[in-house]
């Protein structure tokens, strides 16, 4: 059976931590599409293009019937039925994460039964990287090459550049 999964998220910005998660989905998934939702409520550093357009350029190598990259506006169950998924991906970190993701999954299950929420661990390397630390350290003008592929390490050197 053809399975598809949702990986949603604000990717703001896409992190080695989020490319570690397409590739473990990807060993339960046909497809995997990568969802930048519309309407986070956090203010963002990089718009919604900016971020479809980081992750396409950082997911390239993988073919389109396996990999796609969207974004969404409302509910998310609303737009993972639209797509045909079966699941919603998320990576857990450390314990921190538990909770809010707990949260998420009963809500989600509530309103869609139907489609199960996955939760799959990123690669230990990138156990302590997050978004808003990333971007904590590019404002600072850290090195952050190891923690975002190249295509976001460039778009975070134009923000932050004086
Ligand atoms: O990367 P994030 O910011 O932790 O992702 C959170 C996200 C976008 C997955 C979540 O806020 C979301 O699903 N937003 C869409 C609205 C929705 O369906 N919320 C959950 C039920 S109220």
């Amino acid at each position: 059976m053809y399975r598809c999964a949702v990986y949603p998220g604000s990717f703001d910005p896409p992190t080695m931590g989020h490319l570690s998660l397409v590739e473990r989905g990807l060993f339960l998934f046909d497809k995997i599409v990568v969802a930048v939702a519309r309407n986070s409520a956090k203010a963002p550093l990089f718009s919604v293009e900016e971020r479809v357009d980081m992750l396409r350029e950082s997911l390239a190598a993988y073919p389109p019937e396996r990999v796609e990259v969207d974004s969404f506006e409302g509910l998310l169950v609303n737009y993972a039925r639209q797509k045909n998924a079966s699941a919603l991906l998320r990576g857990l970190r450390a314990t921190a994460d538990f909770e809010y993701e707990f949260q998420m999954a009963m809500v989600n299950r509530h309103l869609e039964a139907g489609i199960q929420s996955v939760f799959l661990m990123t690669d230990y390397r990138w156990l302590y990287i997050s978004s808003t630390i990333v971007k904590e350290a590019a404002s600072y003008r850290a090195d952050v090459s190891e923690m975002v592929p190249p295509p976001v390490v460039e778009r975070l050197k134009k923000k932050f550049a004086v």
